[in-house]
């Protein structure tokens, strides 16, 4: 049985990676008829500090995403974490079952708690912990993802598998078989599983990049992307003819990437389109194509965010049906671990 789950955190900027990485492959599964868990994760956001009146507004906005790009509140779940207790509750446990040493190879937490590592949070460390728990409490099977999260989707099948050995005895006990989670398995690939800055093809495109112009964000009006295709890095050859020509080349990688993703191809049919021309015409039909598709999905969400209500009623009927899903879990795994139930 196919159960997808996936999260994207309200930290503001929504860009081109997190729709071509995660969003847009998102609508794809939901396409594909599985059931699917599109999860807003507000408890996740907080591990770095957000202002309160801000953070209400970026839940919205992902949730106002989500719905723009193609999901649909009715066929998939959609919620924010903080609404089904469940996420907090299982990631406790798995505190329990995670290893010191597992967490002190995350790189991600290296990256974002920087040089001062001393202060960054606790939940700041533990977060791959609650992402865990996030896909564990629906003992999902595939988590579309961007490359970036593939350490931590490694991190959820060891402490599965670690839950699945250390209580053997009571998940046979309990008539659970041989296995309670699942070995979940990321979904990472297509053109744009890692969109790179547009000023620079070395780093990944990121939310918190002070450069406006190293992302497309998704609210972004046509204006606004073609002045940041118009000015993005590129080196002075021409496109090559193949794909394997981009070697070396990370910026004309990363818009060739970007072209692909948008109009759902591979790198090498972009570039028999596009082997042999210059950038000077290259960049003018991306500016185009990337108007087309990001324009309807960037009018959707501000119609979307101008009816919180609407929202917020979304939220509140996926968060019953995803606690529906989560709760007959958490139960399980509380008789798995032998703690005393009410009856
Ligand atoms: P986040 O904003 O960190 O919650 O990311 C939400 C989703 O977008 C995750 O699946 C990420 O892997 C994906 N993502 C973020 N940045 C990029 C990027 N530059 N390229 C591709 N996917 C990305
Ligand atoms: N860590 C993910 C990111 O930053 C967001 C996330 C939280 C997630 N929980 C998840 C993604 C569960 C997939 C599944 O992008």
């Amino acid at each position: 049985n196919e159960l997808v789950f996936s999260g994207v955190q309200p930290t503001g900027n929504l860009h081109l990676g997190n729709y071509l990485g995660a969003i847009k492959r998102f609508v794809e599964m939901q396409e594909r008829d599985a059931q699917c868990l599109y999860c807003v994760v507000d408890l996740h956001a907080i591990t770095l500090w957000q202002d309160p009146q801000a953070l209400k507004g970026q839940i919205r906005e992902v949730t106002a995403a989500f719905l723009a790009a193609g999901i649909d509140p009715k066929r998939s779940i959609v919620f924010n974490q903080s609404q089904v207790p469940q996420h907090a509750e299982l990631a406790w446990i798995f505190n329990c079952v995670a290893r010191l040493g597992w967490l002190n190879r995350m790189t991600q937490f290296k990256d974002k708690a920087g040089k001062d590592r001393e202060n960054a949070s606790i939940g700041l460390y533990d977060y791959p912990v609650l992402m865990a728990a996030d896909i564990l409490a629906y003992r999902a099977t595939h988590v579309p993802v961007g490359e970036d999260q593939k350490q931590h989707l490694e991190l959820t099948r060891d402490i599965a598998q670690k839950f699945n050995n250390d209580f053997a005895q009571s998940i046979l006990a309990h008539g659970h078989g041989e296995q309670f989670f699942p070995l979940t398995e990321p979904l990472i690939g297509g053109p744009a599983a890692r969109v790179m800055s547009l000023r620079d093809g070395t780093k990944k495109m990121s939310k918190s990049d002070p450069s406006e112009y190293s992302r497309i964000n998704l609210t972004d009006d046509a204006d606004a992307i073609a002045q940041k295709v118009r000015k993005a890095k590129t080196d002075p050859e021409p496109l090559p003819s193949e794909a394997a020509g981009l070697a070396g080349r990370p910026e004309a990688d990363n818009l060739v990437g970007i072209f692909a993703a948008l109009r759902g191809i591979t790198r090498d049919e972009v570039l028999k389109d596009f082997g042999g021309a210059q950038f000077s015409s290259f960049k003018p039909a991306l500016v185009d194509l990337a108007v087309e598709m990001l324009a309807p999905i960037g009018a959707e969400m501000k119609r979307l965010v101008a009816d919180p209500a609407y929202i917020d009623g979304v939220l509140a009927d996926g968060a019953s049906r995803a606690e529906a899903i989560a709760a007959p879990t958490l139960d399980a795994v509380k008789d798995i671990v032998g703690f005393v139930r009410k009856g």
